[in-house]
């Protein structure tokens, strides 16, 4: 059966099969070389996309504009709306639903974009919610498909950090369907929760997975990739103290790397990353703790390893798949 996205929302990996990923990621690949090419399209040409942000981005924002001025679409940029304030998520649904082909939504509740999602009658993208940030990870498959020699279900895959955030619980997901060796490795109060875990598992029993779950950091040895994220979300800034306590032994520093005992192994991070005292929270960080860097090192950052940086760029293409799946003229 040909795989068709038309008219899907894109809320979490959750909704997807492995097949609709492995369309999304090859689209990708195509999109991608398509823009190397100096190709400029036409597949989001007469679409008009609305792009809503509670929260801060770079490249989330960056990515759904310019995918859509590279295929002929128009966005809007949406800070200051009603919604939530004098008028409902509801309302809010029915009323852009009128005017765009497609909804990007970042912010806080989960709720919010499943909200949008039953009410706009055209489809939703997640963007990144406390819960989840599945566009992210389509990124990160293809940046590992780009740089790791093997498939994606003969990857081991280590998450080191606050594994119950919205990158350990989506990058959670997407490795229980892309059948990979996925471990979270984070001390016991941050481990994922049992019922998504649970969730995976059962997955996983399809698609071939393995979803281990560990506070020893010596289960990084063998890993083809180790990704980290920051230890304190959006959201949670009055957590830094207790953040730093906790995951001060899962930082990804050159010991961990070498832990691996994997020469070819990737360093992963969704960015932004605090690998420096360089940015006011940095500096901060720096001043009140005496920490140099937090999640990872600026050494592991800025070596043969990082491939962060690539990540960023397929945010791009990726999202540009998304939306030419869900609304494009294809
Ligand atoms: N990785 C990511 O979502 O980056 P932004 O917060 O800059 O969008
Ligand atoms: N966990 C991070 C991801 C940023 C892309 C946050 O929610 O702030």
């Amino acid at each position: 059966m040909p795989v068709s996205l038309k008219g899907r929302h894109f809320i979490t990996l959750k909704d997807f099969t492995p097949q609709e990923i492995r369309y999304l990621l090859d689209l990708s690949h195509d999109l991608k070389a398509k823009k190397r090419s100096g190709v400029r399209g036409d597949l989001l040409a007469g679409k008009n996309v609305c792009l809503i942000f509670e929260k801060s981005s770079t490249r989330t924002r960056t990515a759904f504009e310019v995918a859509t001025f590279d295929e002929g679409g128009n966005v809007t940029f949406l800070t200051n709306s009603q919604m939530g304030k004098k008028e409902t998520i509801e309302d809010t649904a029915k009323v852009l639903g009128r005017f765009y082909d497609g909804i990007e939504f970042r912010g806080f509740k989960q709720e919010t974009v499943e909200g949008l999602a039953a009410h706009a009658g055209v489809p939703v993208w997640n963007g990144l919610t406390d819960l989840y940030h599945p566009t992210q990870i389509l990124a990160d498959f293809l940046t590992i498909e780009e740089h790791v020699a093997k498939p994606l279900n003969k990857v081991k895959f280590v998450f080191a950090g606050d594994a119950r955030n919205n990158m350990g619980n989506s990058l959670m997901i997407g490795a229980a369907k892309m059948g990979m060796h996925f471990v979270a490795l984070a001390p016991k109060e941050l481990w994922p929760s049992e019922e998504l875990v649970e969730e995976m598992r059962e997955i996983a029993k399809e698609t071939g997975a393995i979803i281990e779950i560990s506070d020893d950091v010596n289960s990084v040895k063998g890993a083809d990739a180790i990704y980290t994220d920051v230890w304190v979300s959006m959201g949670e800034e009055h957590l830094f103290e207790e953040r730093i306590n906790q995951l001060k032994d899962y930082q990804v520093n050159m010991d961990m790397v070498k832990k691996t005992e994997n020469p070819d192994m990737i360093f992963m991070h969704c960015l932004p990353a605090f690998h420096d005292t360089l940015t006011a929270v940095g500096m901060e960080v720096k001043e009140k703790y005496g920490l140099d860097a937090m999640e990872v090192t600026d050494d592991v950052f800025r070596s043969k390893h990082s491939v962060v940086f690539d990540e960023a760029e397929n945010r791009m293409h990726t999202i540009k798949a998304v939306m030419v799946a869900s609304i494009g003229n294809l």
